[in-house]
């Protein structure tokens, strides 16, 4: 649905300086896919969305939606492109001085080809979509962040897009909220068969509703993949700082844990932790190992996450014993969990 080939975009400033924002963007994202795009501040992740829109040009690449290479349309053919994608943003970027019902009438009355029954039957069933349908006559100022955004959401949908951008869309919005606004955008993409693009620097976003993600750091894709892997299984230093502050969120103070140098241990506490994946319990795995080779194991603490909701759950246990039984736990358990991970020593 949106091809994205050899991206690059530069900025030229007023005192010519230049900023390279994006460096060579690769990315294909397929139809019906939420698709997500995280990376830290000045990654590039707004420019990256904007040029898939177009607004704005890349200096060097192709931008392909739905098979159409669209890169040097103009205005007039642009328009028509615009209008089978919709966008929505983190204030909402509602008009003030309309109504909920005229704000998401707006891009229907611009395009001039439908008549005011067609545009009032239309808002009333987009209203209803994204459950608003009782606020068409309040103004903007009159809601809440999570409604200013579902009015955004019906705005962007009204002429029926194939295509919904996403850009910090929930960034101004408590958890709750968030978790409500990401909700809809999925039963909308089910129930349109939309192709979403979600750019986000919330991780907690991306767990919840993302299909797919791209990394991207310094204008590059640094690392892509499908959601659960990405976080069962970062493989580059950022992807492993973002996934680990929401995996292990509830652990991090506990693994600030004082480590022993391995070399020194000759016996006594080493701490693991244990990744697991997917429905395996963790309970027998902890009595299996502890029976099969007469250890104690304590549980020190423990966070289950839903990625897309199928859990990935991390436990931290300790084990005493002398060093050689440290290691036939290490190897027993990595038999039995998705990945174990040495993290401490204690004498
Ligand atoms: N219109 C512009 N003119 C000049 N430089 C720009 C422009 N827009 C973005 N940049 C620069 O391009 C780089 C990428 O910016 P971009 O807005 O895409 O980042 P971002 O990942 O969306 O960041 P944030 O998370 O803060 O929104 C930054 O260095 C930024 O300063
Ligand atoms: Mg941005």
């Amino acid at each position: 649905m949106i091809k994205l080939e050899n991206i690059h975009k530069t900025y030229v400033l007023d005192n010519h300086q230049k900023v390279e924002a994006l460096k060579g963007i690769d990315l294909n994202i397929n139809k019906g896919e939420i698709f997500g795009v995280i990376g830290l501040s000045g990654a590039g992740k707004s420019t990256l969305i904007r040029l898939i829109n177009m607004l704005e040009t890349p200096t060097e690449g192709r931008v392909i939606i739905d098979g159409e290479d669209i890169t040097d349309y103009k205005e007039v053919k642009l328009r028509k492109v615009r209008k089978s994608i919709g966008m929505i943003f983190q204030q909402f970027n509602l008009l003030s001085s309309k109504t909920v019902f005229e704000n998401v009438a707006f891009p229907l009355e611009l395009d001039n080809t439908y008549s005011k029954e067609e545009i009032e039957n239309r808002v009333t069933e987009l209203l209803t979509m994204v459950g608003l349908e009782d606020k068409a006559e309040v103004y903007p100022a009159q809601l809440s962040g999570g409604q200013k955004q579902r009015v955004g959401i019906a705005r962007a949908l009204a002429t029926n897009p194939k295509i919904l951008l996403c850009d910090e869309a929930t960034s101004a919005l408590d958890p709750k909220t968030t978790s409500s606004i990401l909700k809809l955008l999925c039963e909308l993409r089910d129930k349109l068969s939309l192709t979403i693009v979600i750019i986000t620097h919330q991780l907690e976003v991306i767990k919840e509703c993302c299909d797919r993600v791209a990394v991207i750091d310094g204008g590059l894709i640094s690392e892509m993949g499908n959601t659960m892997d990405l976080f069962a299984n970062p493989q580059k230093d950022l992807t492993k700082r973002l996934v680990s502050a929401v995996v292990r969120k509830d652990l991090n103070d506990l693994l600030e844990y004082t480590k022993l140098e391995p070399e020194y241990f000759e016996g006594g506490k080493a701490w693991f932790e244990l990744l697991f994946k997917g429905d395996k319990a963790t309970d027998p795995v902890l009595v299996e190992v502890a029976t099969l080779l007469n250890l104690k194991i304590s549980i020190m603490g423990g966070q289950i996450n839903h990625i897309q909701n199928e859990p990935l759950g991390i436990m931290v246990v300790a084990v005493e014993g002398s060093k050689q039984m440290i290691e036939k736990a290490f190897e027993e358990f990595q038999k039995r969990v998705y990945k174990v991970k040495l993290v401490g020593y204690a004498e």
